[in-house]
């Protein structure tokens, strides 16, 4: 499935805070071209997750605009969010696998209530051997280490053959090596699926192997200059463990 182009102007997210409101995104413009490979930077607290669930049809703006592909997500009733967002691969910080269900039902999960039996499966299997984890259908998340559960929900993603991922600080969960593999993971299946992959990450050696660079902050967008003395800074880092 091939990327989405994203666009987006003045994006604001206010959220309510006591007497007053929280700004967790302040007009923000973003332009990302269709299969593009972009890490979004910046402290805790900047508004990097707000951006993906917004982009990813999990959140609203307050104000501004957005397209992604064909759909002008400002515009779309919240009820119709629903169906935009089954067409969005959303990896977790902290996988968000369903303990119950084993590996490979958790990668049937999003596509249970549409679509059930044996083809279902078998993609899911399909899947699970693409990332890895062929012999592992059967686990249970509890059965997996932190990795493979990270695997599994690579899987799960890729199920709706999104046209665009978002990873929330992906490796953000694991050791630096394990981080490594399953950043070369995502890496690859962007680069088979063409699809546009959106990383938010605090890892500047995830950073500086995408080829767009945006850095938030306090809400904000950090100017292009500041944002290429930081990733210069960030390279030496790339051998991370
Ligand atoms: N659902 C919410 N309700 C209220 N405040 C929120 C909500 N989500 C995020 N925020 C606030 O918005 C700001 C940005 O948060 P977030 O997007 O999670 O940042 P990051 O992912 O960069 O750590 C933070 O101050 C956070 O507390
Ligand atoms: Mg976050």
């Amino acid at each position: 499935m091939p990327g989405v182009a994203i666009t987006g102007r003045e994006m604001t997210r206010d959220y309510p805070a006591g007497e007053r409101s929280l700004t967790a995104l302040d007009h923000v413009d973003l332009d990302v071209t269709p299969g593009a490979l972009v890490a979004i930077t910046g402290p805790s607290g900047s508004g990097k997750s707000t951006l993906l669930h917004v982009i990813g049809g999990m959140d609203i703006l307050t104000s501004g605009t957005l397209l992604v592909g064909d759909t002008q997500l400002d515009e779309l009733p919240p009820r119709k969010l629903v169906n935009y967002r089954r067409r969005v691969g959303f990896v977790f910080q902290r996988f968000h696998l369903l303990p119950a269900l084993t590996a490979a039902d958790n990668v049937a999960a999003p596509l249970l209530p549409y679509q059930a039996g044996k083809a279902l499966q078998q993609r899911a299997r399909e899947l699970l051997e693409q990332v890895g984890l062929g012999d592992r259908g059967d686990s249970l998340p509890s059965q997996l280490s932190g990795g493979e559960q990270q695997r599994v929900a690579i899987a799960r993603a890729l199920i709706v053959d999104p046209p665009l991922l978002l990873a929330d600080e992906p490796t953000g969960n694991l050791d630096s090596a394990t981080g490594e593999t399953i950043f070369d993971l995502l890496i690859e299946l962007h680069s088979r699926t063409g699809a546009t992959l959106l990383v938010a990450t605090h890892d500047p050696a995830v950073d500086a192997r995408c080829d767009v660079h945006l850095a938030i902050r306090d809400g904000k967008m950090v100017p292009p200059t500041d944002q290429e003395a930081r990733v210069t800074f960030a390279r030496p880092g790339t051998s991370s463990d």
